[in-house]
C-alpha cells in the first residue's frame, strides 16, 4: 500500500520523504488556503522534493474550464496529478486531461457508484472520504470495501485512494481491504509507529544497558 501525504507543509513531508515514507502527496485548496503559501510555488516545491504524484486541485467548476486550469497544473511539474471534483463537468475533464496522458485524480468520492464512473472516466486515482462518511454515522470502510470489489470485478486499474483519513485504525483498515492508496495528515502517519510496549520495552533495555557501563561509540 503506497502512503500519500495530505498535506502542504514542506517541513512535515520532508520528514516523512527522508524515512521513505512519502509516495505522493495529496493536496486541496483547504491544504493550500492554510498553507498560506502561493498555490503554484507550493506545488512546484513539493514536486521538486517527492518523487511520486503530487494532487493539486482545480477550482474551476465547469468543464472546459477545469480542462484549462488542468493543463495550466499540469505543466507545473512532470509529477502534478490533476485533481477534479466529483460532478459530471469533473468527469468529462477528467476523460479529456486523462486521455492527453495527465495523472488525475477524481475527489470527493462518496458513493461505490461515483467511484465506477470515475474509473469509466480513466481516472488514474479515486479519493473516497472515509472521516467525512464516519461523521455522519456512516461506514467509510464499507465504501473503500465495496470499491475494490466493484474495480476487481472488472479490472478496473484505477487506484483507490482512501482519503479523509483520521486515525491509524483508518490505515490498517485501508491496508486490510486492499486500499492502493491511503492519503493522511502527516501525524498520523508518525502515529503508527508509537506502542506502549515498544516505550517500555526500549526504556528496560536502556536501563540494562547502563548497568553494563559500556558505550558503542
Ligand atoms: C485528500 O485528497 C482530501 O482532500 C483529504 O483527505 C480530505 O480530508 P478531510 O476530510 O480531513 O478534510
Amino acid at each position: 500500500m503506497k502512503f500519500f501525504v495530505d498535506s502542504a507543509d514542506l517541513e512535515q513531508i520532508a520528514y516523512l520523504n527522508d524515512i521513505g515514507l512519502v509516495d505522493g502527496v495529496t493536496t486541496n485548496p483547504s491544504i493550500i488556503a492554510k498553507s498560506g503559501r502561493d498555490f503554484i510555488e507550493v506545488i512546484k516545491e513539493i514536486c521538486a522534493m517527492v518523487e511520486g504524484p503530487v494532487s493539486a486541485e482545480v477550482t474551476a467548476t465547469d468543464a472546459d474550464e477545469m480542462i484549462k486550469e488542468g493543463r495550466i497544473l499540469r505543466a507545473v511539474a512532470d509529477n502534478v496529478c490533476v485533481k477534479l471534483p466529483l460532478t459530471m463537468d469533473g468527469l468529462k475533464a477528467c476523460k479529456v486531461l486523462s486521455s492527453e496522458g495527465t495523472k488525475t485524480n477524481v475527489t470527493l468520492c462518496f458513493s461505490a457508484n461515483q467511484a465506477l464512473l470515475a474509473a469509466k472516466a480513466g481516472a488514474s486515482f479515486i479519493s473516497p472520504f472515509i472521516g467525512r462518511l464516519d461523521d455522519q454515522g456512516l461506514d467509510g470502510m464499507e465504501l473503500i470495501e465495496e470499491i475494490r470489489t466493484i474495480y476487481d470485478n472488472y479490472g478496473f486499474e484505477t487506484e483507490i485512494l482512501a482519503a479523509s483519513i483520521r486515525n491509524v485504525g483508518h490505515i490498517k483498515d485501508c491496508a486490510l481491504v486492499g486500499a492502493d492508496v491511503i492519503t493522511s495528515p502527516p501525524d498520523v502517519i508518525a502515529k503508527l509507529s508509537q506502542h506502549v510496549l515498544t516505550d517500555k520495552g526500549l526504556a528496560a533495555f536502556l536501563k540494562d544497558w547502563e548497568k553494563t557501563g559500556q558505550s558503542i561509540l
